[in-house]
């Protein structure tokens, strides 16, 4: 319990830090962010679903970039531009874990993750098993609240190469799965979606949907122990020190 503390406050840390970096340079965007689909139509389509393959960087950061345009409207009330989306911190975070290397596999025994595969997302990498319940599950929960303007079945993620049963892929199959985890999000779209909605009411909601996401799969995961939680700590403070 202390280490999820520890967790909690390292992450929340990064969020904010991400924020403020957000906010301060709204040109500074994650990595690959341009090269990345902007909306659904750049993904291939199968029998009227899109298919999105969450093992690809380009691919996953363009989940965010599409539920970041797609949520723009609800924020615009704070800020201009969508600088006040509190969503930019999964996708700061996640570019952050990708220029780290941590999306690897751990041990460089196969190519992914590194120079020659740059763009795969290993399941073998903690970090990726992580992020798969901070990306993956909020933008299908997005899907399931309207957000998108597309019905529940339109997208499926496809599987990683092994312990596929360790995520899930539709809306459906995430409500079966991780139904706690899909009705904080949803409960978070909802509140998004009033027009009286206010900011710190809005962050609440994202922490209690953040939290739950981290703690599942913390939990979930714990038999892959990450190479390096002191490095994260490290850099988060070097963050914090040079945003704040
Ligand atoms: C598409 O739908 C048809 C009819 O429901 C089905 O037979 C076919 O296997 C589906 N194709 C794919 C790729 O899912
Ligand atoms: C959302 O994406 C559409 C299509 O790419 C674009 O025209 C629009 O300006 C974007 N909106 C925001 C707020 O980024």
């Amino acid at each position: 319990m202390a280490f999820l503390t520890c967790w909690a406050c390292v992450l929340v840390g990064c969020l904010s830090a991400s924020l403020k970096r957000a906010s301060d340079f709204s040109d500074l965007y994650p990595p690959l962010w341009k090269e990345s689909p902007g909306q659904l139509s750049d993904y291939p389509v199968e029998n009227g679903t899109y298919i999105i393959n969450p093992w690809v960087f380009s691919e996953k950061m363009g989940v965010y970039k599409i539920l970041l345009n797609k949520t723009a409207t609800y924020f615009a009330k704070f800020a201009p531009g969508n600088e006040q989306n509190l969503l930019w911190g999964l996708p700061l975070q996640h570019g952050w874990q990708y220029t780290s290397g941590r999306l690897a596999y751990p041990s460089q025994r196969t190519d992914c993750g590194y120079e020659s595969d740059h763009l795969c997302v290993s399941v073998d990498s903690w970090w990726a098993d992580l992020n798969y319940f901070l990306s993956v599950i909020p933008f299908l929960a997005a899907v399931d609240s309207g957000v998108l303007g597309i019905s529940s079945d339109q997208i499926r993620f496809l599987p990683p190469p092994k312990d596929q049963t360790r995520f899930c892929y539709d809306v459906s199959g995430c409500h079966s799965s991780f139904s706690e985890i899909m009705n904080k999000w949803i409960d978070f779209y909802q509140y998004m979606k009033l027009p009286t909605s206010n900011f710190d009411d809005l962050l609440k909601y994202l922490w209690d949907a953040h939290t739950i996401s981290l703690k599942t799969s913390v939990k979930s995961f714990e038999d892959r122990t990450p190479f390096c939680w002191v490095a994260l700590l490290a850099k988060c403070i070097n963050l914090q020190v040079h945003f704040l």
